[in-house]
């Protein structure tokens, strides 16, 4: 990447640290109070006691060869020797969600936006915008498996160019992320396990999606995914699951622009909704559900 040019010093709440043009900021690690470092501590140590037996094999061994480690919050530089070395990808520091398209467009040339700040200690349980843990504990470890890998950069053009079509290609195609990288399932043989950011770095939804009765749990279908609207502010009604990183990538190869054209002229599904045509893992109870407030 080209040196990014300092713009100006932005400050927020977050604190204060230099931002530029792009929108890329420098971690400022030594700026961490212990406070920040407990937090990830206690985040971290929660999560993997709840992920054995519930994250796939594929994140948890991504994990471990991360190098990450509870006892402290890790350097992007350190992280990003050995994700440079596996599969080509590197983390930059970003003060939280960026414009659309320079998400997509730092995707599409393999660089992870991570925001460099960190719940505080009353957020543990829910924190509504991405942090540092959320990012970094949930998105970066699948970066170094070199097919999920390979699918977040084409997904990365993928949006460059959806972008370029309009705003529903856009909603189509957010939905397939949401319900793959944010909220995927997949199969092991030991039964369902969770590869989604979302629910891995959330100790509730991570047993609320496997164990409870309330959620569907349906098998993946591209255009199905791509019409289904989702929840924000509560668990998912619904989760998708895959049979294989492979699947989900030979599923996305093709041009969505025919895709998004067909779609343009149908209706969406409201987030709990199971078909006819739906391969049933698991019909949801719908026990709790909001009744309104998909998008
Ligand atoms: N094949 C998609 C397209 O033509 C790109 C894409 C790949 C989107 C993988 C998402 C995930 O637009
Ligand atoms: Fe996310």
């Amino acid at each position: 990447m080209n040196q990014p040019r300092r713009v100006e010093n932005l400050h927020t709440d977050k604190g204060k640290v230099p931002v530029y043009a792009t929108g890329v900021v420098e971690q400022p690690w030594a700026d961490y109070s212990a406070v920040d470092h407990d937090v990830w501590r206690r985040l971290y140590e929660r999560q993997r006691q709840i992920l054995v037996g519930r994250a796939s094999d594929e994140f948890l061994i991504a994990q471990d060869a991360m190098g990450m480690t509870p006892d402290r919050i890790p350097k992007f530089d350190d992280l990003n020797q050995a994700l440079r070395a596996a599969t080509g990808w590197e983390l930059i520091g970003v003060e939280g969600l960026l414009p659309e398209l320079d998400f997509f467009d730092h995707l599409a040339n393999r660089r992870f936006p991570v925001t460099w700040w960190i719940r505080k200690p009353e957020q543990i349980d829910y924190i509504e915008e991405p942090d540092l843990f959320h990012d970094l504990f949930g998105h970066v470890p699948l970066l170094i498996n070199p097919l999920f890998a390979d699918y977040m950069q084409a997904y990365g053009r993928g949006g460059v160019k959806a972008h370029g079509i309009g705003p529903e290609a856009l909603v189509n195609l957010t939905r397939l992320y949401w319900y793959t990288v944010e909220f995927g399932l997949i199969k092991q043989k030991e039964g369902l396990r969770i590869y989604g950011s979302g629910i891995v770095s959330s100790k509730g939804e991570s047993i609320h999606c496997l164990e409870s009765a309330a959620p569907n749990r349906i098998g993946f279908d591209l255009e199905r995914i791509m019409r289904t609207r989702y929840r924000i502010d509560t668990y998912q009604k619904t989760y998708f699951v895959i049979d294989s990183f492979e699947q989900l990538i030979e599923a996305t190869e093709p041009d969505f622009t025919p895709i998004y054209a067909r779609l343009a002229a149908q209706d969406s599904y409201p987030a709990g909704t199971v078909l006819d045509a739906d391969q049933v893992y698991h019909r949801g109870s719908g026990e709790g559900w909001a009744g309104d407030g998909d998008v």
